[in-house]
């Protein structure tokens, strides 16, 4: 839908049906920020350092570098929807556990991207496929090997209970 320049898209955000409305080829990190989304952070604007990330049908995108109107029809998922009911999610927990941050800035991008992994996978996960799975983001505090940790550490917890429900 078209109205004085702008377009509506509507789409399903963090779980809930959502019209947005913006210019249609203003990135969607704007158009997302507009609607108090503010875990989308945007740094390079320029599709290179992951701070941005959101899922899009479940896929992590630089949201920098997407078109607001690519939002049309799809899911999208920031880091405000990882929790359920005001409880963080097993891997937010874990970041908290493992001091997976320092400033933080870079969190929600880590977590989003963390989250699809996990989502696309089962049981315990390589070190290789981690970092395949965390390519892309930059975190200038260096935190990375908590990070891996944090993520490496959920998947193997749930490889045990894979593991304890195999055996009953
Ligand atoms: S701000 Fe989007 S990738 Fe850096
Ligand atoms: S925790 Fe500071 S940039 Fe990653």
């Amino acid at each position: 839908m078209t109205e004085g320049g702008k377009i509506t898209v509507s789409c399903v955000l963090n779980g809930a049906k959502t019209d947005l409305c913006g210019e249609a080829a203003q990135p969607a990190s704007e158009a997302l920020r507009r609607e108090g989304l503010f875990g989308v952070r945007e740094t390079c604007s320029l599709g290179v350092c992951g701070t941005c990330t959101v899922l899009l049908d479940g896929e992590p995108v630089s949201a920098c570098i997407l078109p607001f109107y690519a939002l049309e029809g799809s899911e999208v998922r920031t880091v405000e929807g990882l929790e359920s009911g005001g409880r963080l999610s097993a891997l937010q927990q874990q970041f908290i556990e493992s001091q997976a941050f320092q400033c933080s800035f870079c969190t929600p991008g880590f977590l989003l991207s963390a989250a699809a992994l996990l989502d696309s996978t089962e049981g315990a996960l390589t070190d290789e496929q981690v970092e395949e799975g965390l390519q892309g983001h930059l975190c200038r505090c260096g935190c990375y090997e908590t990070v891996k940790e944090a993520v490496r550490a959920v998947a193997a917890r749930r490889h045990g209970q894979d593991a304890g429900r195999g055996a009953r």
